[in-house]
């Protein structure tokens, strides 16, 4: 299925020339999102002698991955509740992370200033419920009070969103803005002050003790090593304290009647919705967001095909202009992972669906950090705290479902006939000459077979029917038919399966 976010659908085009040959720089950036974007360009617009020679690798595109494909909302609460903040690490904690949060939002409305049109606006954010889950929703309300957040409890939810059955609780002067956009501009600053930057040059090997990424055209040497990549390369910690969803999107056009004002629409029923619109060149599109899922244990189409069905009821039966989906990582005691780690690079992560602000955060601190003055903030969120009373029962039941996916195949069908009768579009799990294949067959009759062992740690792949790629349950790693990598801590491709039980095997 084809997928494109309206945000990149939209925006301006990148263009950056790959990597080429052997270079050296003081810090080397590898992530093109908004974490490592912003970051490029708080160092970049250093003005004293000592200014660090900065280097930005991106695998695909800028924004391609999270940052690309989000909803664009800015606020200083979190999505998860602050309930959650408030319960495990008291009000203090919370208030706290709200402040940093909102100091994020600020940030961005004044670069927004500087970058021309990036669809920033201040709006209100708006949670409501259905009636089972009003309670939840006035807990929140206590929460929010508590993290010092200005919500206003009352008033009614404009047609044509679904009804509120209980509370409504607005956050004031929130904000939005146009996510692909911002990164796009905000590269540009940065390469303008000496930012380097390469697309398509994703990082093959790394070796953190000798401060060197490969690519397959070039490397990079640096005095310090940001993995701006949404969750870190290779085996960390973290990993096993991270669960891993997707999430799906679609915008539609919004032609005739006047479309529901700016605002972040969190519609907290059991079947969850956030809401937003935006519009490009005259055209409006009402976007909504839902559906989320564990990664790999999940049919991709029925989540997408549910959000669609979803948003229909409400807003009427119009054209789909565009279907995307995206990952997020959630820290297993609700807050990010920031600094650096025993890799000795830094790392920033565990962002959950509210990482366009705590990227933000993280490259403010870890920008502080390389220009020698630690946030104190950065202490709470640094990626070596050990808090098992607060992240126990998420890890726990993470790595219960890794211990799972180690011995069971889910979803994927498994199939001993031939390769040879796998038909244009079908993949399977196929068992064939003693060996298992990760096997599928493009439209146009290509056979491609991988190994289904995930290169990261040895868990199984399953098929993603709407992003044709082969998934991972444990810590997200994804890969395309030919086995290469898409996105997670995986570095190296799925074994490629030689051509002899490709034939008629
Ligand atoms: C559906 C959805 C909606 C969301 N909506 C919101 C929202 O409204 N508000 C909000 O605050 N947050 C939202 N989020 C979360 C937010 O999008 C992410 O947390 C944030 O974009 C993460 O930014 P990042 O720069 O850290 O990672 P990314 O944007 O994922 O960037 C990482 C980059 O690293 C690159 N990379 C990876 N591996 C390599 C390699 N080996 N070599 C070179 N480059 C590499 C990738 O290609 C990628 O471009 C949402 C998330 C989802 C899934
Ligand atoms: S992502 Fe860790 S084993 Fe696959």
């Amino acid at each position: 299925m084809e997928t494109l976010s309206v945000w990149r659908g939209t925006a301006a085009p990148t263009g950056y020339a790959m990597l080429q040959g052997d270079f050296t720089a003081d810090v080397l950036i590898i992530g093109g999102g908004i974490t490592g974007v912003t970051l490029a360009d708080l160092l970049a617009e250093q003005k004293t002698a000592n200014k660090p020679k900065v280097v930005l690798l991106e695998a695909g595109e800028l924004g391609c991955a999270a940052t690309g494909n989000s909803t664009g909302n800015l606020y200083e609460t979190v999505s998860g509740g602050m309930r959650e903040i408030v319960s495990r690490w008291g009000a203090e904690v919370a208030r706290q992370v709200a402040n940093e949060r909102r100091g994020a939002v600020a940030f961005i409305e004044e670069r927004s200033r500087l970058l021309g049109d990036v669809g920033f606006r201040r709006c209100p954010l708006v949670q409501w419920a259905d009636a089972a889950n009003n309670e939840a929703l006035q807990k929140e309300y206590d929460a929010l009070r508590a993290a010092g957040c200005a919500v206003d409890r009352g008033g009614s939810i404009p047609a044509p969103l679904p009804p509120a059955e209980g509370d409504v609780l607005v956050l004031r002067d929130q904000a939005q803005f146009q996510p692909q956009a911002y990164v796009v501009a905000m590269a540009r600053r940065a390469a303008e002050a000496g930012a380097v930057i390469h697309e398509h040059s994703r990082v093959l090997e790394l070796d953190t003790k000798a401060r060197r990424a490969v690519t397959a055209t070039g490397s990079v040497t640096a005095k310090e090593i940001v993995m701006a990549t949404h969750t870190p390369l290779g085996v960390h910690l973290v990993h096993t304290e991270m669960p891993v969803h997707r999430e799906y999107g679609i915008a539609f056009e919004w032609a005739g009647e006047a479309p529901p004002g700016p605002g972040t629409w969190w519609w907290k029923a059991t079947d969850r919705l956030s809401i937003r619109t935006t519009q490009h060149g005259g055209r409006h599109y009402l976007v909504c967001v839902g559906q989320e899922h564990k990664v790999g244990i999940h049919n991709a189409t029925a989540g997408l095909l549910a959000l669609e069905q979803l948003a229909r009821k409400h807003f009427g039966d119009r054209p789909v202009t565009h279907r995307w989906s995206a990952q997020n990582y959630r820290g297993a005691d609700a807050l990010p992972y920031i600094g650096r780690n025993h890799s000795d690079c830094f790392i920033a992560t565990g962002f959950a669906t509210d990482g366009l602000v705590w990227g933000t955060v993280a490259a403010r601190l870890v920008a502080a950090e390389l220009l020698g003055h630690k946030a104190s903030f950065a202490e709470l969120v640094k990626p070596g705290r050990l808090s098992p009373l607060k992240g126990g029962k998420n890890i726990l039941e993470e790595n219960v479902l890794v211990v799972k996916q180690l011995v069971k195949d889910y979803l994927t069908k498994r199939q001993d006939e031939k390769l040879s009768s796998l038909k244009p579009g079908d993949s399977a799990i196929v068992d064939a000459e003693g060996e298992t294949f990760a096997a599928w067959r493009s439209p146009d009759g290509e056979l491609f077979a991988v190994s289904n062992v995930c290169t990261h740690v040895g868990c199984k792949v399953h098929w993603n029917s709407v992003e044709t790629s082969w998934d991972c349950p444990c810590h997200g790693s994804r890969f395309r038919p030919d086995g290469t990598v898409i996105e997670g801590p995986a570095i190296r491709p799925l074994k490629r399966k030689e051509a002899p039980p490709l034939g008629d095997g």
